[in-house]
């Protein structure tokens, strides 16, 4: 059987007080609503995303990435309310499967149960120490009437800790029957979709409870919860490679995106931070590191050094308080405190500590060139664009402002003149 995917996205969430539409907040270096498109992504080929606040910019966000996702606009004046969002898809398949926006841990294993139940509605639950903002699953002799939301209950039901999870699985049939009939006689004047499940008991439809997991489905309506659910995603991330092979020296102090790739064997060391899509191949970096879209090879990184976007490193070794951006470095030593920005740097090079490359003139960024087996001295700026030669030296304290031939050496410096009695006269 085919199952449709709706994906509800449309809510302002005033609770996270911020101008970004809540499913564009990020989880791991990406917006909730890319977690769980991907995820759906490989269960269903019919999803829909129904948006409205902000709709232009999350269709863009969908769009960027998921180029079969049908993203429809809510009529949210009309039918404001999770009800008014399902109300805008039009799924093709028998059975939808209907998902929060707002739950980036779910995944496409912990949604394959709610495909093998047989009934009108199947609707998730867990059961919370602290249930409020949830709707509550109210039941009378353990038979289940209705959800009644955090807004509506009364004292007595906002005691209630089993609430709604906010997946759900429907016969399409049963949309088309039941979603006419949606009320919004409630506090918030909005048509909800847990009304479904009181319509549908009150009809006898057969409606089905799933018990699931609160780390999984938990949502995020705050930026609380936000933190919570990427420390969540975090122990994932971790968790799976260190079981494909990565060393993590206290991986709690470790923050990994989720578009990170590790290959062949890996360490990282405490405090370092791994961004973007970076990929890193049988490499060492050392604690507090930062490192960001970025490849590296058969290298060493750190302790403290910060690796930028576009930067590849092979057989190189990068060492404390250097940074490097869009720069390739193939087999090169920098071990201490410099900048290599727009730079292409061969093998057998030498970078002394405090090596400056003066990238920008405060208009534009010119790339320096360095060629293999050249030694730079400490402290040198070299002033881009500039190439310097294959088996060349620059002196210390040099300022390279052109080219340097292969075999030469570079010293710009003013001699040292020394001044014998000059202490005895100045502090006397
Ligand atoms: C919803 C459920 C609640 C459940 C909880 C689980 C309703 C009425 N309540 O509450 O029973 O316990 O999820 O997390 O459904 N949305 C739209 N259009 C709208 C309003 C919301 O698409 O007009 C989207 C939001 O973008 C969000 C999702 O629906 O992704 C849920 O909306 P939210 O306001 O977070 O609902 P909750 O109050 O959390
Ligand atoms: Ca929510």
């Amino acid at each position: 059987m085919k199952y449709s995917v709706v994906v509800m996205a449309a809510g302002k969430g005033s609770r996270m007080k911020s101008e970004t539409p809540k499913v564009l907040h990020k989880i791991c270096g990406k917006e909730m609503i890319y977690h769980i498109l991907k995820e759906a992504s490989k269960i269903s080929d019919d999803i829909t995303a129904v948006v409205y606040h902000q709709s232009q910019k999350v269709k863009k966000v969908i769009e960027d990435s998921f180029s079969t996702v049908s993203v429809v606009v809510q009529d949210h004046d009309n039918f404001p309310g999770t009800g008014g969002a399902i109300k805008a898809s039009n799924p093709k398949n028998e059975k939808v499967l209907v998902l929060n926006g707002d739950m980036p841990l779910v995944t496409s294993e912990a949604l394959k149960p709610f495909l093998n139940i047989e009934a009108d509605v199947v609707i998730s639950t867990f059961v919370l120490k602290d249930p409020s903002g949830y709707g509550r699953v109210v039941t009378d002799n353990k038979t289940v009437k209705k959800i009644v939301e955090d807004k509506d209950a009364s004292i007595e039901e906002k005691k209630i800790n089993r609430v709604n999870a906010g997946v759900y699985l429907f016969n399409k049939n049963f949309l088309d029957e039941f979603l006419p009939l949606l009320s919004n006689n409630n506090a918030q004047k909005e048509f909800y979709i847990t009304e479904l499940i009181e319509l549908a008991i009150k009809a006898d439809r057969k409606v089905s409870f799933l018990d699931v997991s609160e780390e999984i489905f938990v949502g995020v309506n705050s930026k609380k919860e936000l933190s919570f659910a990427e420390e969540n995603m975090q122990k994932r991330i971790k968790s799976q490679l260190m079981e494909n092979g990565v060393i993590m020296r206290l991986p709690d102090t470790i923050y990994i995106e989720s578009q990170a790739v590790f290959e062949g064997e890996c360490e990282i060391e405490s405090g370092c931070v791994i961004k973007g899509s970076s990929v890193i191949k049988n490499s060492v970096i050392h604690a507090n590191s930062v490192v960001e879209d970025a490849y590296i090879e058969n290298s060493s990184v750190g302790p403290l050094a910060r690796i930028r976007p576009k930067t590849k490193l092979y057989d190189t070794h990068i060492g404390n308080f250097v940074e490097v951006k869009n720069s390739t470095l193939n087999g090169v030593k920098a071990g201490h405190l410099s900048y290599l920005g727009d730079a292409e740097i061969d093998s057998g090079t030498n970078i002394g500590a405090g090596t400056i490359t003066c990238n920008y003139d405060g208009k534009n960024k010119y790339k320096t060139i360095i060629g293999k087996n050249v030694f730079i001295g400490s402290d040198t700026q070299l002033v881009a664009p500039v190439k310097i030669e294959d088996n060349s030296m620059i002196a210390a304290g040099t300022t390279v402002t052109s080219d340097v031939e292969s075999g030469s050496l570079a010293i710009s410096r003013t001699k040292q003149k020394n001044i014998a009695g000059f202490f005895a006269k100045f502090f006397k």
